[in-house]
């Protein structure tokens, strides 16, 4: 079952950076055996329903895992399900075209393989795996995680897709640090490739392979990175936006002439102010001032920027608001 992930693994950046081991025992991963066995994961519990949470959903359920999206209310739910059948009308276009009947087809039973509810603990109780996709704060995070080391299978792993927070402080709620990692998408998830697999010191390595086979049978490339601000795509891209600020607040160029740049000079699908608009600048800055706060990158890269924080304080968000550095044409609407 996970010898497709065992393979990732072998050719991934985990087994990359062993001869750093040589120069720095306290880099090495965590190798120490667990009581816990790799997990053939089935069912699949996500909390949060907002794009994040509805996107791994989606992907989820199209590679034929049972999924179960859990939030606060019905309303919120409702929304996910609104941005999944929405994303699964793109895809089943794309895989069936002209031919309406197939994409139907391809969506309903999509669908059938997705379950909602309010009751986390109902939800919990057949999972193989939790993905949490909550709100980026991370006291909620340990308090959901809390109550869900109570009422969970002993042998369900835990995962936060959290961009911002150590993995390690969010499990330290649980009495399951062997079976807790990271698994970090990417917007939009159906469309984006990557997925981060986040390994903490404590995460066992069965624990650790069982995601990766997550990620292969969510048809997704993981590649692995220690628990570190940012992980690796983040952390490459956080600073790079934050740097385009910097160059249209000191006046060099405008956001539109950074953005052709970036794209048409460098290949990026988005230039860094779209994909600001894109990621959200609240976001953004949440992230950013974390870093600072928790003073383990250069302060130079996470200096403030004076435009980003009056953008904020404005309710400009991006395209989730209907403007940022852009107009859109209403809440997430086109450029
Ligand atoms: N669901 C399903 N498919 C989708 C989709 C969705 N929500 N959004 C886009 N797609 C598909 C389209 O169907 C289309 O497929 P095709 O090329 O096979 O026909 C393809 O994506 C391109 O879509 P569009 O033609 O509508 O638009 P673009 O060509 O402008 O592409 C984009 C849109 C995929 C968003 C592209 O601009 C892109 O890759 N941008 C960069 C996104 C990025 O960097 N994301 C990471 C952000 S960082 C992050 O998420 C981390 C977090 O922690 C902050």
């Amino acid at each position: 079952m996970l010898s497709a992930a065992r393979r990732v693994a072998s050719a991934n950046p985990a087994s990359l950076m062993r001869p750093l081991t040589a120069i720095s025992s306290s880099a090495s991963f965590s190798t120490s055996s667990s009581a816990c066995a790799p997990v053939p994961v089935k069912n699949i519990t996500v909390f949060g329903s907002g794009l994040m949470g509805a996107g791994i959903v989606q992907v989820a359920a199209q590679n034929n895992f049972n999924v179960t999206m859990v939030d606060l209310n019905p309303q919120a739910l409702q929304k996910g399900q609104d941005i999944i059948t929405s994303s699964l009308k793109r895809v089943a276009k794309k895989q069936f075209p002209e031919d309406a009947q197939k994409q139907a087809e391809f969506i309903e039973k999509t669908m059938t393989r997705v379950k909602t509810s309010t009751d986390s603990e109902e939800a919990s109780k057949d999972a193989d795996l939790i993905i949490e996709a909550i709100v980026e704060n991370l006291k909620t995070k340990q308090q959901l995680f809390a109550m869900l080391d109570k009422v969970a299978p002993e042998h369900t792993l835990f995962c936060s897709n959290t961009s911002s927070l150590p993995i390690g402080e969010i499990a330290k709620a649980t009495k399951r640090v062997d079976r807790f990692g990271g698994l970090h998408f990417f917007n939009p998830v159906p469309q984006m490739k990557l997925v981060e697999v986040i390994r903490t010191e404590a995460t066992s390595q069965d624990s650790f392979d069982s995601l990766l086979d997550v990620c292969t049978r969510m048809k997704k490339t993981p590649v692995s990175c220690k628990d570190t601000p940012g992980f690796i795509v983040n952390r490459l891209l956080v600073p790079y936006m934050m740097e385009s600020l910097r160059i249209v607040e000191r006046g060099e160029a405008t956001p539109q002439d950074v953005d052709t740049a970036m794209k048409l000079g460098a290949g990026f699908p988005m230039g860094p102010f779209e994909l600001a608009d894109f990621v959200g600048l609240d976001t953004m800055k949440f992230i950013v001032d974390g870093w600072r706060k928790e003073g383990k990158i250069d302060d130079n890269l996470v200096a403030p920027v004076q435009l980003l924080d009056d953008l904020v304080a404005q309710g400009n968000l991006g395209r989730k608001s209907g403007q940022g550095f852009y107009p859109y044409s209403g809440v997430g609407g086109k450029k």
